[in-house]
Parts: structure tokens; sequence; C-alpha cells
């Protein structure tokens, strides 16, 4: 049985809300709290301006505490309070039971059932093949697809990496902080660590400086594994040329290999390609094709030959739209009317499991069109 302590809260619906998903609560004082703790501390700080200190005197007192705060908003100041004070997390309006409910029971060590998100890779077969341009766009595009669920873009780099320029992001924090803090890894630690790229997309990015000691690789899976219990999708923007990394990525349900239709980049695809089948098994591997060109001397068969692999989508050249996002910090993917966000998107939703509108349509046969409906 788990015990939940509720402070600060005027609101009956709060208990109700946990009642219905099995978890008890008694309301206290943040006084009664500090001298008999529960198993997790609910502190509603809805009507309050800012974080009440008290909080972080209780986790002082109580190290081992979970505490969860109830805010009318997600602002940044009150995350980064939140913290600073050793909260586990913040749930933020509308408050919806089922959430409350997972929080609290995720804390209190009880195993909670949801599904962890789903893991897609990108290595580029060479630099400059547009890699980073695809995982910051299909991120951005899984995002809408999957709102109100978030995607997360990881730039899985030891050295500044181009994500920020894509996107006009200014992290303070890095992918290197994340993994020098495996032991802090929590909801409210993590969402500290990533900044916002799209409206419902977020950006673990590179450090700026390399860590001198690298990058560990069964932290670097920790970190992944974090990622994906909290981000429904996540995208890896993997660096060819560091070890620890490429033998980080067993959680991944697929690693694409980024080409396109150059001859020095179809070797290095299918050098690459093998290496990681080797590695990860052969279903995990697929190929996507960046700038592609149907007039090419060497065609998309020829790559899939070359590399062993099937393309799984291929990307098409849009110098123009390209550049024009690099210039303005801002994702394709967030503008429409272009071919270029156009299969960004077809890419989002086939990731997410989603279907076209068209082939939904198609498939619902006679009962679509007994019933009219034009899904
Ligand atoms: N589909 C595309 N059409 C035209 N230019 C592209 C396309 N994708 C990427 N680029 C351009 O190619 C360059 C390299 O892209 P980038 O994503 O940084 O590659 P990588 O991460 O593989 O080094 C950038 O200037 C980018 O704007
Ligand atoms: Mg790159």
């Amino acid at each position: 049985m788990i015990h939940v302590t509720l402070i600060g809260t005027q609101d009956r619906q709060i208990e109700e809300m946990l009642r219905v998903s099995g978890i008890d609560s008694v309301r206290a004082t943040a006084e009664a709290v500090a001298s008999n703790p529960a198993d997790v501390v609910v502190f509603d700080v809805r009507g309050e301006d800012g974080l009440p200190p008290v909080i972080s005197s209780i986790k002082r007192q109580h190290p081992d505490l979970s505490i969860v705060i109830l805010a009318s908003k997600l602002e940044p100041a009150l995350l980064l309070d939140a913290m600073r004070a050793g909260v586990s997390e913040v749930v933020a309006e509308p408050i919806d039971h089922e959430e409350l409910a997972r929080v609290v029971q995720r804390l209190a060590g009880t195993r909670v059932h949801t599904e962890p998100g789903r893991i897609h890779g990108f290595i580029g077969a060479k630099g400059g093949v547009g890699t980073t341009t695809i995982a910051v766009n299909v991120a951005t595009s899984l995002g809408s697809v999957i709102k109100p669920e978030r995607a997360l873009m990881i730039e899985l780099q030891n050295t500044a990496g181009d994500a920020t320029l894509f996107t006009g992001a200014e992290p303070r924090f890095s992918i290197a902080d994340a993994i020098q803090n495996t032991h802090r890894l929590d909801h409210v630690f993590f969402r500290n660590l990533v900044t916002q790229i799209a409206p419902s997309t977020d950006l673990l990015a590179s450090p700026e400086r390399a860590a001198a000691s690298g990058l560990d690789v069964s932290r670097i899976k920790q970190v992944i594994a974090f990622a994906s219990s909290v981000y429904k999708h996540t995208i890896i923007d993997v660096a060819r040329t560091d070890r620890a990394m490429l033998e980080a990525l067993d959680q991944l349900n697929t690693i694409y290999v980024v080409a396109n239709q150059e001859l020095a980049t179809v070797r290095s695809a299918s050098r690459i390609a093998a290496m990681l089948r080797e590695r990860y098994g052969p279903d995990k591997i697929a190929l996507v094709l960046s700038r592609s060109d149907r007039d090419a001397d060497i065609s998309q068969a020829d790559v899939e030959r070359a590399a062993g692999c099937s393309v799984a989508h291929t990307f098409p050249s849009n110098y123009r739209v390209a550049l024009q996002a690099l210039n303005k910090g801002r994702p394709v993917a967030l503008d429409n009317h272009n071919d270029l966000s156009a299969s960004f998107k077809r890419f989002a939703n086939h990731l997410a499991g989603v279907r076209p509108a068209r082939e939904r349509a198609k498939s619902s046969g006679l009962f679509g069109r007994l019933t009219h409906s034009r899904s």
C-alpha cells in the first residue's frame, strides 16, 4: 500500500483522483510531514507565488522522500527551483488523474506497466549527408503527430553539434550533464536538461566542449533508457566516429544509416550497415536516402544492393528550403507547403504507426461507404 501525504491543497478532487487509482492519501501540514514522512508527498503549490521554502527543508531532513509538486503552470523558473529543492516531479494543470497516479506509483517504487517509448537512431554514412537535418525535422514532425505526447531528439556526440543551428535553440545543459548525473535522473532533472525546439519536441543537445574523459557506454545506455521512459518517441543523431556511442545502441528499435547516391557515401554506408547488422542484428538496420536524385547514376536499388538493406524512406533534395531553415534557425518541418517538410511528415507518420488519411479511407471499404465516413 502506498502512503501519500497531501500538503497545501484545498482541492478535494486530488484525493479522489488518487483514490480511483487505488492510492490512499491523508492531508497534513508541512510540519507534520517533517516529523513523520510518508512514501510520497504531494505538495499543492497552485495558489502559491513560487516554491515554498519549506519544501527544500523537508527534503534536507528526509533525502529519501519523494516530493511531487502540483503547479498551475510549467514555468522554467519554478522547474529550476523544484530541481534545486530536490523535487522529483512536477504535475501541472490541467491535472490528469492517470498521470498523477502514474507518477506517485513510480516514485513509490511500484511497477507501472506503461510501455517504454520507441527509439529511432540515425547515423550518417558520411559527414554532411544530412543526418542532423533529418533528425531535427523528423523529431519536430513526430512531436506534432503524437501531440499532446512529446518527442525528444538526442544529439549523441561529445562535441558541439549542429542541432542548435537548425533549431535556434540555446541549451544550457547537454547530454554530458545527463551522463555525469545518471544517479540524479528523474523527470524534473531531465526536463531541465532539455530545451524545447518545437511545440511538442525537446532537444537534449551535445556539449559545447568535449568531456575530457569521453562518454561512458553504460551511462549513455542509462540516459537513453530514461529518455524512453519519459518520451513516447526519441530520435537519436548518433556520431559515426565515436566508438562508445556506436556500442550504446542496444535499446534502439531501428537504426537508420543515412546515405545518398554518391559512390563514396554508398561505400561507407555499406561498411557501417554491415558493422551495425553484426552487432545489433539485421532486423534493426535500415537505410534512408537524403537529397534523393532521380537522375543520379546510382539508383535506390543500387544503394540497397550495396548496403544489403532496404531503403525505408527517401527525402527529396531542396537546397532553397534547407538553406532558409538554417538561416532562420527554424526547422523545415514547422513550415508546410514544400516537398521536404511533407516528406519529414510522412516518415514521422510511419514511425508513429499512423497511416496517411488516403490509405485509411481506401481500406475502410464498404463499411466506410455505408457510414459515409471520410477518415
Ligand atoms: N534534403 C536536403 N536538401 C538540400 N540540402 C540539404 C538537405 N538536407 C541537408 N541539407 C544541407 O546539407 C548540409 C549538411 O546537413 P547536415 O544535416 O548538417 O548533415 P550531417 O549531419 O550529415 O553532417 C546543410 O547545409 C543542410 O542544410
Ligand atoms: Mg550532423
